[in-house]
């Protein structure tokens, strides 16, 4: 065994900022191959990855956002655990939210999901992306200099998931606050800021219990109130709580994966002035360029799905129980699938067919927004800044930069990153 599929991927630091070799050795053993730490199968290959997603009755999401930690709360006996993991839902981390859950309930709780991301919908949320983009740029273009982060990516990807569910603009502030993205200079304390450092999930739990209840009783003809009146497909009125858990896992879901993907996008643009000048001189390439972004430099590293049935995946056996880990930046970067995978390449033909928004019944809901998001802060930041640069001062010179990645083993991206630029007239 190398050095590099020893080191524990799960805890140790050295393999945030850059997780690709380990990636590439795993999947130089094997696509399907367990770490030695805590017994999970990593999946490293496109095509391995594609089956496992593709297969819910085989494989629960029982587990997919967290994996080994904690676990399963049961010890796996034979040949099929699915009775197992029906007994013990309960007890198993975000049990609540679909991204855990299984056929039929899965279903069921994504069916609600239908009437919010409507063309319709999605499109007047991409008119407010075009102004709040301007809004925000204009907050610190004068400075020719910024911290993309906590000034436009944070407060952008926020306010878009408000404003796709409808949170009135007058409350948009508060979000704002409240939510962790404060205007720069902005004095915590002007809204409670106990609940702001405390509890923010409570706070939209709360928040967004208010909104519905209050529709149902007084519908509004506006966004919230469709929310409010949303029933499953066989007629029947949810539970107020189980609207609101899903207003409120969208900001847990496309918050942070989406303030990445701003930032590695941002990021490739200032340093690479050659791939800036192509998206000026042909702003065509802008979606080419999101997607093979999303691809190269995948905002989720990790999710996870439990075996319920004795079964093989490629070569690989794959005993009931086990937690199997599907990695979109290893698949992304599969030779079998993408020629040259470590090159950014905006003629790749079959740039979509990445896994970061994973694949199957769970695939992600969200990827329109995502990439609506994504494409609107380039065009918008490439019309008004001229000559995008990585800052020397907080990233050092070119050959010599370092980056600080959140220390997480589900998802990858910056923490900060600081641009300068000229503002164009
Ligand atoms: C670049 C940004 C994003 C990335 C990389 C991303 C990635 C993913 C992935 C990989 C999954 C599948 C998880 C699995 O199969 O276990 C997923 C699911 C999900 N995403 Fe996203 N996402 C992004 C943005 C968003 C946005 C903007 C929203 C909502 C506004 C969103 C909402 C969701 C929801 C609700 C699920 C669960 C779907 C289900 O379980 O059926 N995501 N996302």
């Amino acid at each position: 065994m190398s050095d590099l599929t020893e080191l524990n991927y799960f805890t140790d630091e050295s393999l945030v900022p850059d997780p690709y070799p380990y990636f590439d050795e795993l999947r130089s053993r094997c696509p399907v191959t367990k770490e030695p730490h805590f017994g999970v199968l990593a999946i490293t290959g496109h095509a391995e990855a594609v089956t496992v997603l593709k297969d819910p009755a085989t494989f629960s999401s029982c587990l997919a956002a967290t994996g080994p930690f904690p676990g399963l709360p049961f010890e796996p006996t034979g040949d099929d655990v699915s009775e197992l993991i029906d007994q013990h839902r309960d007890e198993l981390p975000l049990h609540e939210h679909m991204v855990t859950m299984d056929p039929p309930d899965h279903s069921r709780a994504r069916s609600l999901l239908s009437r919010l991301l409507t063309p319709r919908r999605i499109q007047e949320n991409e008119e407010f992306m075009w102004r709040l983009a301007d809004e925000y740029i204009g907050e610190f273009i004068a400075n020719g200099e910024c911290e993309l982060m906590e000034e436009f990516a944070k407060p952008f990807s926020l306010l878009v998931i408000a404003d796709l569910l409808g949170v009135p603009e007058e409350d948009h502030e508060e979000f704002r606050t409240v939510l962790g993205a404060p205007r720069k200079g902005a004095r915590p304390g002007a809204l409670d800021s106990e609940v702001m450092a405390d509890n923010p999930l409570q706070w939209l739990d709360d928040k967004f219990t208010h909104y519905i209840e209050e529709r149902r009783a007084n519908p509004r003809g506006d966004v919230l109130t469709a929310l409010a009146e949303s029933k499953y497909k066989d007629g029947s009125t949810p539970e107020v709580v189980e609207v609101v858990r899903t207003a409120t896992f969208l900001f847990a879901a496309g918050q942070e994966t989406t303030t990445k993907l701003i930032s590695a996008a941002l990021r490739v643009i200032g340093e690479r002035p050659d791939i800036q000048q192509r998206l000026r001189d042909d702003p065509e390439l802008i979606p080419v360029f999101i997607e093979e972004t999303l691809r190269l430099e995948s905002p989720v590293k990790s999710g996870f799905r439990v075996a319920r049935k004795s079964t093989t995946v490629g070569d690989t056996e794959v005993p009931a129980g086990t937690t199997l880990m599907f990695c979109p930046g290893a698949a992304n970067r599969d030779p079998d699938h993408f020629p040259d995978p470590n090159t950014f390449d905006l003629e790749r033909t079959n740039v979509r067919e990445h896994l970061t928004f994973g694949r199957g019944i769970h695939s992600c809901p969200g990827s329109p927004l995502a990439r609506i998001e994504g494409r609107v802060t380039v065009e918008r930041f490439l019309a008004r800044m001229a000559d995008i640069r990585v800052s020397e001062e907080h990233h050092g010179v070119n050959g010599h930069r370092h980056y600080s990645f959140e220390p997480t083993y589900i998802l990858r991206g910056l923490t900060r990153l600081h641009l300068e630029f000229t503002p164009t007239a």
